[in-house]
């Protein structure tokens, strides 16, 4: 038996360690958490977060060969391999601010297992990091004077939130990076050894430890610039009557292009594209590669216009005021399946239309409690409603902002009969069947595609 030790029980350590527990009964795993408030919610039959699939593994591992804890110190004596995967958010002080990774909660971690460690550990990197925070983290550790020995891993998560229990059980592939050192690569070994219990070995690669942390904020660099994209072309359909989903799929049966991640949106969202990116771009100005850097923020700068270009254009769609008037948001998540709010698109759209003074209502199907948290201040002047109905009726918009399939599945023409008019729908994920809604009355603005409205001017 192997004692495995996962530090951070957020989205990643919460939604990986049962599902590599289900797959390793032989192995004890624990996840450990300074947030008690986090630890009982695992412990509970309410899991801190929503991700399809995952309550029913939570259930069959915890308390069998899965525990939650928050004695960290203690864990980490008794740890053989530690995974860390605590936040690393963009840094909002100091040098960097604004795109370097904030690295306090991983060297704050790295300290921990130092000050608590009485055997030798393997450490896995499973939170994104900048290249080369290996070579620190063996600096740090490997400085004990007490005879241990620190191996460090690579080893980035891939998974998306919405479809994490999907992803790791059945992965594109699982990147292990290590050092090409004895005992480096016998710490690869191991770590390959307990991923094959699930994985097929072929889909198990490994690298030198800086391609695996280079890999991961590439990896998202790549999707997050095929939104960026695709996004960009959505508002030349806009000017042209070209459709930018009859766009995707032509240029996507290119073998070469592909067909995935080009779906047009009012922008992505979520804790780690942005942040992944900003943190690229400081790596390339960080070893003067300024042309580089510029090319990569240019995802970000391009997201951030279709964000505000969405909320722009309802402004503007609607005579140009929308002060005062109701207006109905229909998703408060980044994206569906999931209850996270982070960077999320949708509340970038309700902090604009609250400039605007439009009276906002956000209606989710699991991501209010986290809109309140993540608007602040702001959250007094919105209103929370469960049921869509209520949400719509005698608003005069109704934005959809995340791509529930139960938004697809509501009675718009209920839902129309409730509206003040003219009704007026926008759809930032292209999730409805714009031609019926039309038909029904709504004059309806989707992305990248031509207005369809009773209005006598369609496109302003
Ligand atoms: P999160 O904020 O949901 O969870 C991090 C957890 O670490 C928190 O619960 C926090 O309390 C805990 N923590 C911080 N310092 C600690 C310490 N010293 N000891 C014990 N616990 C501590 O973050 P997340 O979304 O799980 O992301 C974690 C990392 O994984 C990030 O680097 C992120 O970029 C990366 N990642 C995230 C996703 C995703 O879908 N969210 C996917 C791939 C990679
Ligand atoms: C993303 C990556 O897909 C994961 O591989 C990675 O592990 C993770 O980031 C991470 O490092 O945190 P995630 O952010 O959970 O996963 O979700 P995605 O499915 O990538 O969606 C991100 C955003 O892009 C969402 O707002 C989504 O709605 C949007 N999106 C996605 C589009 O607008 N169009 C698309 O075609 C695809």
């Amino acid at each position: 038996m192997t004692n495995i030790l996962c530090i951070g029980a957020g989205y990643v350590g919460g939604s990986t360690m049962p599902i590599v527990a289900s797959h390793c009964p032989q192995h004890r795993f624990v996840i450990v958490d300074i947030n008690a408030a986090r630890i009982a919610a695992w412990q509970s039959d309410q899991l801190p977060i929503y991700e399809p699939g995952l309550d029913e593994i939570v259930k069959k591992t915890r308390g069998r060969n899965l525990f939650f804890s928050t004695d960290v110190n203690k864990h980490i004596a008794e740890a053989d391999i530690i995974f860390v995967s605590v936040n690393t958010p963009t840094k909002t002080f100091g040098a960097g601010a604004g795109r370097a990774a904030d690295l306090q909660y991983w060297e704050k971690t790295a300290r921990q297992i130092l000050e608590n460690s009485t055997s030798s550990k393997i450490v896995v990197e499973k939170s994104t990091l900048p290249v080369r925070t290996a070579e620190a983290m063996e600096r740090i550790l490997n400085s004990n004077g007490r005879g241990l020995h620190f191996d460090i891993l690579s080893n980035p998560e891939f998974l998306a939130e919405g479809t994490a229990v999907r992803d790791m059980e059945n992965p594109d592939r699982v990147l292990i990076g290590g050092r090409e050192t004895e005992s480096g690569q016998k710490a690869v070994a191991a770590l390959v050894d307990l991923y094959a219990n699930w994985v097929p070995r072929e889909c198990i690669i490994t690298t030198n430890l800086w391609s695996s942390e280079l890999s991961k904020l590439v990896a998202n660099a790549f999707l997050a610039q095929r939104i960026s994209s695709i996004n960009a072309i959505s508002a030349l359909c806009e000017k042209t009557e070209a459709d930018v989903s009859e766009v995707a799929y032509a240029i996507g049966l290119d073998n070469r292009i592909g067909k995935y991640f080009l779906r047009a949106s009012v922008g992505f969202g979520g804790s780690c594209f942005k942040k992944d990116i900003l943190n690229l771009v400081y790596l390339c100005e960080h070893y003067g590669l300024p042309e580089v850097a510029r090319y990569w923020e240019q995802v970000v700068t391009m997201n951030e216009y279709q964000e505000l270009r969405f909320a722009s254009k309802m402004v503007s769609s609607m005579f140009n005021t929308v002060a005062g008037k109701r207006i109905a948001l229909f998703g408060a998540a980044f994206k569906a399946n999931t209850n996270d709010t982070r960077e999320s698109p949708a509340l970038e759209v309700c902090r604009a239309l609250l400039e605007e003074r439009a009276d906002i209502i956000i209606t989710d199907p699991h991501a209010m409690e986290n809109a309140r948290y993540d608007l602040g201040d702001l959250a007094k002047h919105v209103t929370f409603e469960a049921d869509p109905y209520a949400a719509a009726k005698d608003s005069h918009a109704i934005a959809v902002l995340t791509e529930w399939s139960q938004f697809a599945q509501l009675d718009y023409e209920k839902i129309f009969a409730s509206m003040a008019k003219p009704a007026f729908l926008f759809d930032g994920r292209n999730l409805l069947d714009h031609k019926n809604l039309h038909a029904i009355g709504f004059n309806v603005y989707p992305i990248g595609k031509p207005a369809l409205t009773h209005l006598l001017s369609p496109n302003p």
